[in-house]
C-alpha cells in the first residue's frame, strides 16, 4: 500500500526521502515519485515500478533543496502510469500533494472544479485535492487555512502531506479516518513526516502520532499541532523503540524466509511475561477492561482481513471451547456495512498485524459508536488500531513483519487469542487450575516444537519442484484445523500464484471432490484429534479419486503412510494448538514453491502489506 516521506532540514531531502521510501518498499507498490522546494519552484521526479526506476531518474536528472515530500503508490484511481504517481501538483504549480486513502467525493469535486475551469493532468483522487487545496488557499490568502479548508470538503479515509511553492520551510500533514497512519518524526534541527515508523527511524526515535482529523505543521526546528477547525493542539511524543537492524533480512533471501524461521522467537515473546505457571495464570496486562468487565462479556465478535481473519477463526474455537463465551467472526469489509447484533455484554476484537487495515479500523469504530468496548491483537506499536483499543491491547511482540505474505503474525495472533481464551476461561469458571497448568505448560514448549519444524526443509523443497508446474492446489482441514486450510491456501496463492482452495474436509463432498484428478494435490491436515478418523476417510476418498495426498499429521503415526504420496509429521501437543504447528509446513510448502517458479516471493504482485483503502 502507498508510502509516504517528508523530510525538512538541512540534509539533502531527496537522500533521506528515498532512503525514507525504500524502507516502506514492504507494503507493495507500483509507481513512487518525489518533489522537491527549490528556490521557489517544485522539482518533481516520478517513475514507474520499483524505486530503482526513481533512484535512476534522480541521478540522470538530480534535484537540490531541502524539503521534499515523496510517496510510493498503489493504483486505485487510475492506471499505474508516470503522470498517475504523485506527488500531484495544481496547475498554477503552487501545491504539491501526495495521498495515502481514497477520496470518496472526488468525482463531484472533480465535476465542481471542472466546471470552474480546472484542466487534469493525471486521473487520481489526489490530483483533486491538490487542485482544491490551491483553490482554497488562493480564496484564503493563507496556506494553513487552505489546507484545512480543503480538509474538510474530503470525504474518506486520507493521510495528506503537502507543499506551497511560495511558503519554504513548511511542510504539512493530515490525517482523516483510517487511511493509514501519519507520523511525524523529531529531529534536531530537522523533522520529517511518514506513512509508517520505519522510514524515519533511522533518524529519530522520537516520534508524534497524529489521530483522525488532526493537521501537522511541519518546520526545521519545530512542529505544531491543530484539530482541522484550527484549534492548536498540544501532542506528546512517544519514543519508538523498534530496532532497525531487526528489520533487515539478516542472512536470509527473503524476509519471508526469515520470518518463518523468527517463529520460535516471535512465540516466546509473545508469551514472555504473560504466563505464571507456579500460580496457574495468564497475565494480559495491557488489557484495560477490569475483571469484572471482562466476566460480563457473553458474546465476542472478531473483526479482521487476510490472514488475520483466520486467526480470528481459531480464536472463535479456542474461546468458545475453552471460555466457553460465544464468538462470531467476520471480515472487516463485511461487518462495517451490515447490522450486527451487539449489546452491553458484547466485546469487538480487532486482529490485525499492522493496525492500520481501514476495513478492521472500521469495524471498531462500528462498534465504538454502540458503546461496544473493543480490545486487539495487534503486532505495530501504536498503531491506529492500538490507540481504537479503549479495552486495551496484547501486543504480538513479534517484531517488524516486512514480508507481504503474513507468517510469524498469524502464529503470534493465535497464541494471543489463546491467551485471551485461557483468561477468560479462567474469568468464567470453566477452568481449573490443573487443566490451566497443562495449558501454560504446552504453549511453554510451542517455541520449541516450532524450532523442530523448520529445521529440516528438504521435504518442501523436494515438493516443490515436484509441483512447478502444477496449477491447483487444495487444503483440507477440520475442526480447529479448518481454518489452517484455508491459510495454507491463501498463502500458497498469495506468493507462488497457484490457485489453492481452502475447504473444511467436510465439505468436500459437496464441490471440491469433482476437481480432484492426478493432476490435484491435495493437503490434508490430520492431527492426532479427535477428528483424525474423519481426515483418514477424506484422504482415502482422495486417493480413490487418483488425487495425491499430501499429509500434515502428529509425529509417529503409522495409518496415513500407506495412503499418501507424502507424510509431514510436527511434533504432538494439545489439539488447540495443532493450528500453529500445523501452519509452519505450510508456510514452508509456499515458500519453496515461490522460489522454484522464481515469483517475488516477498512483494507478490498487487498486493500490498497494509491495505489502508477499502
Ligand atoms: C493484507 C496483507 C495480508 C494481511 C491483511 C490484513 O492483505 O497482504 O497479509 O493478512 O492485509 O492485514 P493486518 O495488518 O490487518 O493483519
Amino acid at each position: 500500500m502507498c508510502g509516504i516521506v517528508g523530510y525538512i532540514g538541512p540534509r539533502e531531502a531527496t537522500e533521506v526521502v528515498v532512503d525514507g521510501l525504500q524502507r516502506l518498499e514492504y507494503r507493495g507498490y507500483d509507481s513512487s515519485g518525489i518533489a522537491v522546494l527549490c528556490d521557489g519552484e517544485f522539482d518533481i521526479r516520478r517513475s514507474v515500478g520499483k524505486l530503482q526506476k526513481l533512484r535512476e531518474r534522480l541521478n540522470g536528472e538530480p534535484t537540490y533543496g531541502h524539503q521534499a515530500i515523496g510517496h510510493t503508490r498503489w493504483a486505485t484511481h487510475g492506471g499505474v502510469t508516470e503522470a498517475n504517481a504523485h506527488p500531484h501538483r495544481s496547475t498554477s504549480g503552487d501545491i504539491v500533494v501526495i495521498q495515502n486513502g481514497i477520496v470518496e467525493n472526488y468525482l463531484a469535486l472533480k465535476a465542481e472544479l471542472t466546471a470552474a475551469g480546472v484542466h487534469w493532468h493525471s486521473q487520481t483522487d489526489t490530483e483533486v485535492i491538490a487542485q482544491l487545496l490551491d483553490r482554497e488557499a488562493k480564496a484564503s490568502g493563507d496556506f494553513v487555512i487552505g489546507f484545512r479548508r480543503a480538509l474538510l470538503r474530503l470525504k474518506g479515509g486520507n493521510a495528506i502531506v503537502a507543499m506551497h511553492r511560495r511558503q519554504p520551510g513548511l511542510i504539512v500533514a493530515a490525517r482523516l479516518g483510517n487511511a493509514g497512519a501519519v507520523v511525524v518524526g523529531l529531529g534536531d534541527g530537522e523533522n520529517f513526516v511518514a506513512s509508517d515508523i520505519p522510514a524515519v527511524l533511522d533518524h529519530t526515535q522520537r516520534m508524534v502520532f497524529l489521530e483522525d482529523h488532526e493537521v501537522a505543521l511541519v518546520r526545521a526546528d519545530s512542529v505544531s499541532y491543530q484539530q482541522i477547525d484550527g484549534t492548536a493542539l498540544d501532542k506528546q511524543a512517544q519514543t519508538v523503540a523498534y530496532d532497525p537492524v531487526a528489520a533487515a533480512k539478516g542472512g536470509y533471501k527473503h524476509f519471508m524466509q526469515k520470518e518463518i524461521f523468527e517463529q520460535p522467537r516471535s512465540i516466546t515473546d509473545t508469551l514472555h511475561d504473560r504466563i505464571n505457571l507456579e500460580q496457574a495464570t495468564v497475565q494480559l496486562d495491557s488489557l484495560r477492561l477490569s475483571d469484572e468487565q471482562l466476566t460480563r462479556i457473553d458474546k465476542i465478535m472478531v473483526v479482521a482481513c487476510g490472514t488475520a481473519w483466520h486467526a480470528g477463526l481459531v480464536a472463535k474455537f479456542l474461546i468458545e471451547g475453552l471460555a466457553r463465551v460465544r464468538v462470531e467472526v467476520d471480515y472487516g469489509s463485511e461487518f462495517r456495512y451490515r447490522q450486527p447484533i451487539l449489546d452491553d455484554r458484547s466485546l469487538l476484537l480487532a486482529i490485525t498485524q499492522s493496525g492500520e487495515t481501514a476495513d478492521t479500523l472500521a469495524g471498531m469504530q462500528v462498534a465504538r459508536e454502540q458503546g461496544v468496548p473493543c480490545i486487539s491483537l495487534v503486532n505495530a506499536i501504536g498503531s491506529q488500531a492500538a490507540r481504537l483499543s479503549d479495552g486495551g491491547v496484547i501486543y504480538l511482540n513479534a517484531g517488524p513483519e516486512i514480508s507481504v505474505a503474513s507468517t510469524k503474525a498469524f502464529t503470534t495472533m493465535v497464541v494471543g487469542a489463546y491467551l485471551l481464551a485461557l483468561k477468560l476461561a479462567t474469568l468464567h469458571g470453566r477452568m481449573d487450575k490443573v487443566t490451566m497448568r497443562e495449558h501454560l505448560q504446552a504453549l511453554l514448549e510451542l517455541p520449541g516444537k516450532v524450532g523442530e519444524i523448520v529445521k529440516n526443509t528438504t521435504v518442501y523443497e523436494e515438493l516443490a519442484e515436484r509441483y512447478r508446474h502444477t496449477n491447483d492446489m487444495l487444503f483440507l482441514g477440520r475442526g480447529i484445523n479448518y481454518p489452517t486450510a484455508l491459510e495454507g491456501a491463501l498463502k500458497l496463492k498469495e506468493i507462488s500464484y497457484i490457485h489453492a482452495e481452502g475447504y473444511p474436509a467436510g465439505e468436500m463432498k459437496h464441490g471440491p471432490i469433482a476437481l480432484i484428478d492426478e493432476e490435484m494435490p491435495v493437503v490434508c491436515l490430520c492431527p492426532h484429534d479427535d477428528v483424525y478418523d474423519k481426515m483418514v476417510s477424506n484422504v482415502q476418498q482422495v486417493k480413490t479419486r487418483g488425487g495425491e495426498v499430501i499429509v500434515i499429521t502428529t509425529e509417529g503415526d503409522t495409518q496415513l503412510r500407506e495412503m499418501a504420496r507424502t507424510v509431514i509429521e510436527v511434533p504432538a501437543t494439545l489439539p488447540w494448538l495443532t493450528p500453529i504447528l500445523n501452519t509452519i509446513p505450510l508456510q514452508l510448502l509456499s515458500y519453496y514453491c515461490a522460489l522454484r517458479r522464481g515469483t517475488d516471493v516477498d512483494q507478490p504482485r498487487n498486493l500490498a502489506k497494509s491495505v489502508t483503502v477499502e
